[in-house]
């Protein structure tokens, strides 16, 4: 990431989930002003413009579906994890999530969402007159390749004696195996049992076929944009990855699994297909 800027990806992805089908409305009011402002007067359209609005969809190159499937499948997973026991949540590369504002099922539990300083800052300052539907909230300002999680989240007043589901979305493949591995070892140290991690990755081959110049292409488009793909994992490794941390794999699953019966947002989000979501428990 580019010292003193916001997270560019965290910044199309939060884009991308307020042009979905079913728009995230935290998005336009938690990001940056001017593209925030841009983004309200999107959602703003009347219901006959909803065929205008499948325009982005047909040009993002499966961005805004495949973030919408795997935004609302983890929804999912994280209410089945309060429903299992889980007390907090923390939100590991939080970007300009929406959960803490838009999730009913968070009114009992702590949010802690962790970033990036300069991410952090922007989100903060933009969420000043936002009520989250959490319990509670707290932003903790983290550089993941530098300072330590479970240092960060203990002067945050994280309790580590109750369960806590993490949310660890689109983060991964863009941190080198060490930080990955020093951060799932903060994770396992503040996780009481029955905790759960809901982590995705990206499986080694990104484009699913033998292409190997739009592979490189996809490649040089993370970096150019500041955050290179720096991480990537098969199933087998992500799996053994977790375990290695005290974590017992539950389901590890992908863009079918995700759409269910939504076939047009699944052929549309193809090309991303190489990201999956893990879902595993504290033993
Ligand atoms: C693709 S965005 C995902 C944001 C969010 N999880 C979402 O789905 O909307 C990646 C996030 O990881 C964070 N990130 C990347 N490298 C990081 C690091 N070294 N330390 C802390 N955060 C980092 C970025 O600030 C950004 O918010």
């Amino acid at each position: 990431m580019r010292p003193g800027q916001v997270s560019l990806t965290a910044v199309a992805v939060a884009t991308a989930r307020g042009l979905a089908l079913s728009p995230d409305a935290t998005a336009a009011a938690l990001l940056p002003a001017p593209l925030g402002s841009a983004l309200s007067h999107w959602q703003s359209l009347p219901v006959w413009a909803r065929s205008i609005r499948l325009a982005p969809r047909l040009a993002s190159g499966g961005l805004i579906d495949h973030l919408d499937l795997r935004t609302r499948a983890i929804d999912r997973e994280l209410e089945m994890a309060v429903d299992a026991g889980a007390r907090t949540l923390v939100i590991l590369g939080a970007g300009f999530d929406g959960r803490a504002y838009r999730l009913p099922c968070l009114r009992d539990l702590d949010v802690f969402e962790v970033d990036h300083p300069d991410t952090s800052a922007s989100k903060r300052t933009r969420a000043e007159g936002l009520i989250p539907a959490a319990r509670s909230l707290r932003h903790v300002a983290v550089d993941f390749d530098e300072m330590s999680v479970d240092d960060a989240l203990e002067e945050h007043g994280h309790d580590a004696s109750v369960p806590t589901v993490w949310i660890w979305e689109g983060v991964t493949p863009y941190l080198p195996p060490e930080a990955t591995e020093i951060t799932l070892r903060a994770i396992a140290k503040r996780s009481a049992p029955s905790s759960r991690l809901l982590m995705t990755y990206a499986v080694p081959k990104l484009v699913g076929r033998s292409a190997p110049r739009l592979e490189a292409l996809v490649r040089q488009g993370f970096s150019w944009l500041g955050e290179p793909l720096r991480g990537a994992m098969t199933p087998q490794q992500a799996a053994r990855c977790v375990q290695t941390h005290g974590f017992e794999s539950i389901r590890d699953s992908g863009q079918r699994e995700w759409a269910g019966s939504r076939k047009l947002a699944f052929h549309l989000a193809r090309p991303l297909r190489a990201e999956r979501l893990l879902v595993s428990a504290s033993t």
